[in-house]
């Protein structure tokens, strides 16, 4: 949870880090039914689209019981199996309180919930996209050590100024990242997980490109956030994308300088292509 263009103190109420008390006790019961309903629909789908790690942690960490689920007793869980903990934010931090928070290993996740009527979309990640969607990834160890080289690379690359190609890499692996498995093409990404429709659309629509990751290719590719990705990036394993990511990226970056970007749904002579897209769902939405 972090954005371009926040910053400044934190708001009123929370603490010098941004965090708050998730304040469990207070929400609804009308708040814990929307938590159940998308979780439902979740489960739906995701045995067999969303991949191995995701699905034990979701298991381990036993979040569907109750609704909304208590930060304080997933943390127990979580702090055993990889040290990680999510602390409760108000909403979307800066990106340096949000580096700051992954490289000791907390996830800032937001407390609230959507209303009834945005269970398919809403602009801002709240308590259902980020601890449903990235928790269970995070019980991971392999995934645990890449969240949190990415925290410690962010203020890295903030300091360098090429924090808008390192947020690709977040965008297309962390948030919308796919698997090679030997039992198939499988989910990983929280913003994937997280959404019905994309659930879907990820794997078996024909229209996106699903290209295999590329760490240079990746960092040169802008994204949307307004609707499905136009295209995906496949991982042969967490194991390979921490490997890929665990070099000095500042001799990258320079490169980088003088590399444009390559347009969303482009595909390069240097793609390794698993789907050419058709794009037609893309297409249908710009008219
Ligand atoms: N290796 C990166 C650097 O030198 C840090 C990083 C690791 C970034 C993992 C993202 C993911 O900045
Ligand atoms: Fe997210």
């Amino acid at each position: 949870m972090s954005a371009d263009g926040v910053t400044g103190p934190p708001p009123l109420g929370a603490r010098p880090d941004w965090t708050i008390d998730q304040g469990w006790d207070r929400y609804t019961a009308a708040e814990h039914e929307v938590w159940l309903t998308l979780y439902r629909r979740q489960m739906e789908l995701l045995p067999g689209r969303a991949c191995d790690a995701f699905l034990k942690g979701l298991e381990a960490l036993d979040l569907h019981g109750q609704g909304i689920p208590e930060f304080g007793r997933v943390n127990a869980q979580l702090r055993r199996l990889t040290g990680w903990s999510v602390v409760a934010v108000p909403g979307l931090v800066p990106d340096e309180v949000f580096f700051e928070h992954l490289a000791n290993r907390r996830f800032p996740a937001g407390r609230f919930i959507r209303r009834p009527d945005q269970l398919d979309y809403l602009q801002e990640p709240d308590v259902f996209h980020d601890v449903f969607g990235h928790v269970p990834m995070l019980t991971d160890p392999v995934f645990a050590d890449y969240m949190q080289a990415y925290g410690e690379g962010g203020l890295r690359a903030q300091g360098l100024g090429h924090l808008t190609n390192l947020a690709r890499l977040y965008w297309y692996t962390v948030e919308f990242g796919l698997m090679q498995t030997p039992a198939g093409l499988r989910i990983y990404g929280a913003g994937i997980v997280s959404s019905r429709a994309e659930s879907v659309f990820a794997l078996d629509d024909p229209s996106p490109n699903r290209l295999v990751f590329d760490l240079e290719r990746v960092m040169r590719t802008p994204y949307r956030i307004d609707d499905f990705q136009q295209v995906y990036f496949v991982i042969p394993s967490l194991e390979r994308l921490l490997a890929a990511t665990l070099q000095d990226f500042a001799p990258l970056y320079d490169r980088l300088e003088s590399a444009p970007d390559i347009a969303i749904a482009a595909i390069t002579a240097d793609d390794q292509v698993l789907t050419r897209g058709t794009q037609a769902y893309a297409r249908s939405r710009a008219q």
